[in-house]
C-alpha cells in the first residue's frame, strides 16, 4: 500500500455506532480523497456475539493490529435486551482493545463550539483537553469477591497505579500543554484520602513539571474540580487524571460543552507499538438507534483527532473548520444523521 493511503480498521459496532461511523468515514474520504482512505470493516458487537458466541478473538485482534488506526463507533446492547450479559461487549471488545493495544492516554477535548448550547448560564470560553490514563487504575479488573451472594460477601476492586504508567501520561499531558497558548496542566486526584496513589501522581507531576519550565501546573481535589467545571469551566487548559476520575470528569465536560453528541476522543498508543483508536464518547444509544436522529458530530470530531494524531494536520484543521461552520449555522430544524454528515463533508 502506498504511503499516503490511510489504512483504517473500522469497527462500527451496535446501535447508532454504524450510523455515526458511516458519516465520519464519509468526511475522512471527502477530506483526504476517496482513494486515499482504505477502511477494512470488522463486524463486532451484539449481532456477531449472538450469531457466533464470540466477542473479539485473538485472531481478529491481531488482524486489527495490522492497521494504522482504528475508527470505532460504540458497542453495547439495550438495557432491556436480556439475551446479552450486561457489560460483556464493552469489557471484551472495547476494554480489551484499549488494554491489548496499550492505549496509555485517553485524549478528550472539551470545546464549547460557537452555536453549541451549553446548559450553563455563563459557560465562558471553554477549551480544555482531558488526559485520562487509559491502562491502569480501577479498570484493570484487579479484584475479586468471596462469599458471593451471602450477607458476608466481600468484594474488592483495587486501583493499580505504576510509576511507568503514570509518568507516560503525565509526560504526554505536559508535552501537549507546551503546544497550547495557556500552557497549563491541572492534576485532578484525591490525594488527601487516596494517599498512596495520590502521592505517586503528585510526585511525578512535580518531577516531570520541572522539565517543562514554560508549562505551569496546579492541583485540585477531584470533587472540588467538579464545582469549578460548572461555575468556571474556562479556567481549565489541560486536565490530567486517572482512569476512573477521567471517565466521570469527561461526561460532565461533555455535558457543559453542549452534550454527548459532540464529545470526541482518541485512545492513544504513545509508543507506536499498536494502532490508536478514535471513538465518540457516547455509547450505542439504543433508544434512538435506526432512526437517523443521532448526531454524528462526535464521531466526525473523533475522525479529526485521528487525522491530527496520524500526521494529517492540515486535513484535521479543515474538518474542524467545517464542523465549526456547521455548528454555527445550526438552527432548530431537525436533520438526519446523514444530512449532518453530508453538510460537513461538503464543506471540507
Ligand atoms: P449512550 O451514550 O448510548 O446514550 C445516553 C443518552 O444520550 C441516550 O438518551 C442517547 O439517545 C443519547 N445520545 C448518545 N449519543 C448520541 C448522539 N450521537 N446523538 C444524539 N443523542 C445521543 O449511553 P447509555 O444509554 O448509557 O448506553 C447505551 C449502551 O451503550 C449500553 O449498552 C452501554 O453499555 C453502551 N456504551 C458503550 C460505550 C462505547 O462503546 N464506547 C460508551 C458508553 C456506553
Ligand atoms: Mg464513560
Amino acid at each position: 500500500m502506498s504511503n499516503n493511503v490511510l489504512d483504517l480498521a473500522l469497527i462500527p459496532g451496535d446501535g447508532i455506532g454504524p450510523e455515526v461511523t458511516a458519516e465520519a468515514l464519509k468526511v475522512l474520504k471527502a477530506t483526504l480523497g476517496e482513494d486515499n482512505v482504505k477502511a477494512t470493516e470488522y463486524g463486532l458487537g451484539a449481532e456477531h456475539w449472538l450469531a457466533t458466541g464470540e466477542t473479539l478473538t485473538d485472531q481478529t485482534l491481531e488482524a486489527i493490529r495490522g492497521h494504522q488506526a482504528i475508527l470505532f463507533g460504540a458497542v453495547g446492547a439495550a438495557p432491556n435486551d436480556t439475551r446479552i450479559p450486561s457489560g460483556l461487549l464493552e469489557r471484551e471488545i472495547l476494554l480489551k482493545l484499549r488494554f491489548a493495544f496499550d492505549h496509555a492516554v485517553n485524549f478528550r477535548p472539551s470545546v464549547l463550539y460557537p452555536g453549541a448550547q451549553s446548559p450553563l448560564a455563563n459557560p465562558g470560553d471553554i477549551d480544555f483537553v482531558v488526559f485520562r490514563e487509559g491502562t491502569e487504575g480501577l479498570y484493570v479488573g484487579n479484584g475479586g469477591s468471596m462469599r458471593t451472594g451471602t450477607p458476608h460477601e466481600v468484594a474488592n476492586e483495587t486501583s493499580v497505579n505504576t510509576a511507568y504508567g503514570v509518568e507516560r501520561v503525565v509526560r504526554a499531558a505536559f508535552e501537549y500543554a507546551q503546544q497550547r497558548d495557556r500552557k497549563h496542566v491541572t492534576l485532578l486526584h484525591k490525594h488527601n484520602v487516596l494517599v498512596h496513589a495520590g502521592h505517586l501522581w503528585n510526585r511525578i507531576v512535580n518531577e516531570v513539571g520541572e522539565e517543562f519550565p514554560d508549562v505551569t501546573h496546579d492541583y485540585l481535589h477531584v470533587d472540588a474540580a467538579m464545582i469549578f467545571l460548572t461555575t468556571d469551566p474556562s479556567r481549565f487548559d489541560v486536565i490530567l487524571t486517572d482512569n476512573m476520575f477521567g471517565d466521570i470528569v469527561t461526561d460532565l465536560a461533555a455535558a457543559v460543552t453542549g452534550g454527548i453528541g459532540l464529545a470526541a476522543s482518541g485512545n492513544l498508543n504513545i509508543n507506536g507499538t499498536a494502532p490508536s483508536m478514535y471513538e465518540p464518547v457516547h455509547g450505542s444509544a439504543p433508544d434512538i438507534a435506526g432512526t437517523q436522529q443521532a448526531d454524528p458530530t462526535a464521531a466526525i470530531l473523533s475522525a479529526a483527532i485521528l487525522l491530527e494524531q496520524e500526521g494529517y494536520a492540515d486535513a484535521a484543521q479543515r474538518v474542524h473548520k467545517a464542523v465549526w461552520e456547521d455548528l454555527a449555522a445550526r438552527d432548530t430544524s431537525a436533520r438526519t444523521t446523514q444530512q449532518v454528515g453530508d453538510a460537513i463533508a461538503a464543506q471540507v
